[in-house]
């Protein structure tokens, strides 16, 4: 169980979490990888997408820690089982022109089902900006 399962499995034990769902339930999602490899992943509820991708072999590439940079941006293939953006990713899609994307970063598995397609994977390159 990662930090956040746990955390959430205490607050749940404590009657603190207010949520009605498993929160160690998992469902599956697609990523399609640059390269063209298709990947199923099973995913905990309320993860992003970039947490969601951490199983990949190569996860989605990012490059703040709060969600200004645009770095993270996926292509939504379906958005089936993905909760609607935050006022800030909204924000921050409203100034692009394309629309299905989404701010991996921001993005939470709500339920089964979404299909993304990844734009740029982690790379110690993305991580230096080159
Ligand atoms: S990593 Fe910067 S906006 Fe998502």
């Amino acid at each position: 169980m990662t930090p956040f399962g746990l955390r959430n499995k205490l607050k749940s034990i404590l009657g603190r979490s207010g949520q009605t769902e498993r929160v160690d339930e998992r469902v599956p999602l697609t990523f399609t990888t640059p390269d063209g490899t298709v990947t199923e992943v099973q995913s905990e509820l309320r993860y992003t997408l970039v947490m969601a991708s951490q199983t990949l072999e190569k996860p989605i590439a990012t490059g703040c820690p709060d969600g200004h940079c645009g770095h993270c941006i996926v292509d939504v293939l379906d958005a089936t089982g993905l909760g609607e953006p935050s006022p800030a990713e909204a924000k921050l899609l409203a100034e692009k022109t394309e629309k299905s994307i989404r701010l991996a970063c921001h993005a939470r598995v709500v339920g089964p089902g979404a299909k993304i397609k990844v734009r740029e994977v982690w790379s110690m390159d993305s991580v230096r900006g080159e």
